[in-house]
């Protein structure tokens, strides 16, 4: 039989192929910052040392029946005193950039009052470590781990906790901002306001009525705008600041003029006590009308603070919202899901890598922002040890590729997005959900604490090896 001939590339005859197509096609910018994400509860450990003060989600997990299995944080990925070997890792991967959060209670174990040397000499150490990798750090100020002692005086009830929280975010950026660059104030607002306080299966465990929840909501994105203030006024010219919020991504169910256009709408309105706010410096009218005597009490003031300007917005996607467009006043409706629509290991993970397209591309189109970092995504994957010691998490890798495209799809079509940060580096402590979910891409073994990368790694690798989807 005749050998298999292949066309040289010189060749006048070989066709080309549409970018999409090719197969250096899906690539993404030069310089495009690949990263990973963590939290510290998630990941440190060492709940008792360094004089770190106990957190709301110290006193939660150790309440029976809160987190699946009894888990706790206490030991979790050990990082606290591994950073090392897992920097290590995020060098060998190729990742260009981490983020991290830095626990409130190490630099203020209650909250306020002096600082405590030892908490900012671990996140000094671990950002000259990371710098040394050649991997840019990228700071979280707030990962849900309130200190406990400021939760006893009412948390984010209390206004006086963004006080305090604009306060500890500017000494510690003001620690930070000579070796890290950008800092993004709070993660997932959402999550932590309404499963915190709304159904309180997270810490602290509260359920607020609405009015209640409504006015807490207003404490934390104006806590969130006191702290881009007080950063700006502590640190370094040329330092970047910003949030890592978990955005509605509205994505129109088909992608035609009209149910773009609800999409759109959808896009403001289903964030508007979080990053519509922020942006828009005010309110919405239908959300106003929605919660009547149940609204928030605000000034104009207050307004102003809450939407002083960032440098860039962080969005953690996962799943999308689906949305069409429909005649009610708002001009779209939200479609529900089937119950035979795929998920991931975490039920509330659907899979829909269209919202990797149009969270940041709405971003860009409603509020022109015009700096965006994919602050998190992943997936949580029934992982298991196969008997030549991989773990072959197709399904994750599936996933990821996925989104990707949509990621690279956003790109090309001129969206600002300037990295991309995957959740996560490390299997770790997901929340109420203990260690039973996974999310990371490297395994880790939670007896031993050995680590060992996933397929999807491998893909990860690859994929910041080639900048390009492969
Ligand atoms: C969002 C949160 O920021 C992170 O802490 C969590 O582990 C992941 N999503 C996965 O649920």
């Amino acid at each position: 039989a005749a050998a298999l001939s292949l066309p040289s590339a010189a060749s006048a005859l070989a066709p080309s192929a549409p970018a999409g197509d090719a197969p250096n096609g899906r690539h993404f910018p030069e310089g495009f910052l690949w990263g990973s994400a963590t939290a510290s509860y998630q990941v440190e450990g060492a709940v008792h040392e360094g004089g770190r003060g106990a957190t709301v989600w110290d006193t939660f997990s150790h309440t029976p029946g809160k987190v699946h299995n009894g888990d706790t944080g206490d030991v979790a990925d050990d990082f606290y005193h591994r950073y090392k070997q897992d920097i290590q890792l995020m060098k060998e991967m190729g990742l260009k950039a981490c983020r991290f959060s830095v626990a409130w209670s190490r630099i203020f174990p209650t909250g306020t009052g002096s600082p405590n040397a030892a908490g900012v000499d671990f996140y000094n150490r671990l950002v000259d470590t990371l710098l040394a990798a050649g991997v840019q750090p990228y700071c979280t100020l707030y990962h849900w781990d309130l200190p406990q002692t400021l939760e006893d005086k009412g948390g984010w009830e209390n206004r006086d906790t963004a006080k305090a929280f604009a306060d500890y975010a500017a000494y510690t950026a003001g620690k930070l901002s000579d070796r890290v660059r950008h800092f993004m104030t709070m993660n997932e607002m959402r999550s932590f306001v309404e499963i915190g306080y709304g159904s309180g299966t997270h810490a602290p465990g509260k359920k607020l009525a609405p009015g209640p929840l409504a006015q807490l909501t207003h404490n934390v994105v104006l806590a969130h705008g006191m702290s881009v203030q007080s950063i700006r006024a502590s640190t370094k010219a040329g330092t970047r600041v910003g949030i890592a919020d978990n955005a509605t991504a509205t994505t129109p169910i088909i992608e035609n003029e009209e149910h773009i256009a609800a999409a759109r709408k959808a896009m403001r309105e289903e964030n508007a006590m979080f990053l519509s706010v922020i942006l828009d410096g005010k309110y919405s009218e239908h959300y106003l009308k929605r919660l009547g005597a149940d609204a928030p009490k605000f000034t104009a003031e207050e307004l102003k603070t809450i939407s002083s300007p960032m440098d860039f917005v962080g969005i953690n996607i996962y799943t999308p919202l689906f949305v069409r467009a429909d005649r009610s006043e708002k001009g779209y409706a939200v479609v529900p899901w089937t119950s035979t629509y795929p998920t991931m290991a975490s039920p509330w993970l659907k899979i829909g890598p269209e919202a990797l397209y149009w969270g940041p591309k709405l971003l860009a189109d409603v509020w022109g922002v015009k700096e965006i970092y994919i602050t998190e995504n992943g997936a949580s994957s029934a992982d298991v040890l196969a008997p030549d010691g991989e773990i072959y998490d197709t399904d994750r890798t599936m996933y990821l590729r996925n989104y990707l495209m949509h990621l690279q799809r956003g790109i090309t079509d001129g969206v600002p997005v300037k990295g991309y940060f995957l959740w996560s580096l490390l299997d770790n402590f997901e929340w109420a959900d203990g260690y039973e979910k996974r999310f990371g891409i490297t395994y880790v073994d939670f007896k031993t604490q050995k680590r060992t990368p996933k397929l999807s790694a491998k893909f990860y690798e690859e994929v910041i090896r080639q900048n390009r989807v492969v």
